[in-house]
């Protein structure tokens, strides 16, 4: 058994990753959860009204991942071939690319791909699943005609609102969600904007809540649905709440850290072991007096050679330096999140 003990590890994402080539290339984002992601704006009783908003009309710049895996031009609705047990109609992800091609001119082409599917439990999106498979699946399949994936959009946890044990585990299970993704697809820090949920199946909405706020990963940003208007039914989005939703998503994602990895002490110690692919799990942002951003890390699972095997079950301990001051930062109290809070005993990287 092999373990590694670092003094100081962090990883630096410089702040010149700007995507130099990014008006050339595709910027990708995996759309994925339930319903409310897939979209049911204007669907009453089984039946869409048709009606797209403007924030949601197509535009040469918005392209969509099919089915089959071809890009086209994204018409609403964005899930209409992948979420096909039920009526699709309006969902978020189209106000979101226009609103973030509004906002960000540096985007380049916005590649949406869509992965949500109705009705689903955070339990069925676990490594291993059919639905987990697929993401990974369409996010490779999405990154073959170049671009980058600069995000995960997820609204998720309707229906884990309807037993207690579920709702009290929903944290941990999309906290190993998010590791799992960031490590299958090599982005350590991907982006992930989560929505909290506006609505459930059951009676235990308020705790799933609780879990969404309350979670606290490098580059997590959360955003709440709470109070935005729903269709009849009780459960989903409008269509005027969709593109508000957008506008959210895109204001989140902007106030994220770029998803390409730079510099890593902890990649270049393991693949100097012949270990390449390091996946920490928790850590925590601060600026450092260079103005970098600075994601601090303890703890790491790592995976030999690249991404072909099963991930190790050995995990690599990497110890703060308790030499590190916080003097050492120019802002030490504008420290863009706090420790994350988790366990390590319940995250095992083979499940
Ligand atoms: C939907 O179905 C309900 C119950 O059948 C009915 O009362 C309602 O008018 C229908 N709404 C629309 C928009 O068709
Ligand atoms: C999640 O949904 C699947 C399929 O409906 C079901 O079999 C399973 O029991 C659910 N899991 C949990 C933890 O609710």
């Amino acid at each position: 058994m092999l373990t590694l003990y670092l003094s100081y590890a962090y990883l630096l994402i410089s702040s010149a990753v700007t995507v130099a080539n990014a008006a050339a290339e595709k910027s990708i984002f995996l759309l994925a959860g339930q319903s409310n992601m897939a979209g049911r704006g204007g669907v009453v009783n089984d039946t869409w009204d048709n009606y797209v908003p403007p924030e949601s009309f197509p535009d040469l710049s918005i392209l969509r991942l099919s089915a089959d895996l071809n890009w086209q031009l994204a018409t609403e609705p964005l899930h209409r071939d992948i979420d096909t047990n039920k009526v699709c109609g309006v969902g978020p992800g189209m106000a979101f690319a226009s609103s973030l091609l509004r906002k960000d001119s540096s985007i380049g082409v916005v590649g949406l791909v869509p992965c949500a599917v109705g009705g689903t439990n955070i339990s069925e999106w676990g490594r291993g699943g059919s639905l987990y498979k697929q993401l990974i699946r369409r996010a490779e399949a999405a990154l073959e005609g170049g671009g980058t994936i600069r995000g995960l959009l997820w609204f998720q946890g309707e229906s884990d609102t309807v037993s207690r044990e579920d709702a009290e585990s929903y944290k941990t299970r999309m906290q190993n969600f998010v590791f799992h993704v960031r490590a299958d697809l090599l982005l350590p820090v991907l982006p992930v904007i989560q929505v909290a949920l506006a609505s459930g199946e059951g009676a235990y909405v308020e705790m799933v809540r609780e879990g969404q706020l309350g979670m606290d990963l490098v580059n997590l940003r959360t955003i709440d649905a709470k109070g935005l208007n729903l269709e009849p039914d009780g459960l989903h989005l409008t269509t005027p709440s969709q593109v508000l939703l957008g506008n959210m998503l895109a204001n989140a994602f902007m106030q994220t850290r770029p998803s390409a990895m730079i510099t890593t002490n902890i990649a270049s110690t393991i693949i100097s072991q012949n270990f390449l692919t390091q996946f920490f799990s928790l850590g925590y942002e601060q600026i450092n007096k260079e103005g970098a951003v600075e994601i601090k890390v303890d703890y790491v699972d790592y995976r030999s050679p690249a991404s072909k095997d099963v991930p190790r079950k050995e995990k690599v301990e990497v110890n703060p330096d308790t030499g590190d001051k916080a003097s050492d930062y120019a802002n030490p109290g504008e420290a863009l999140s706090s420790r994350v809070d988790l366990s390590h005993s319940k995250f095992d990287p083979n499940k």
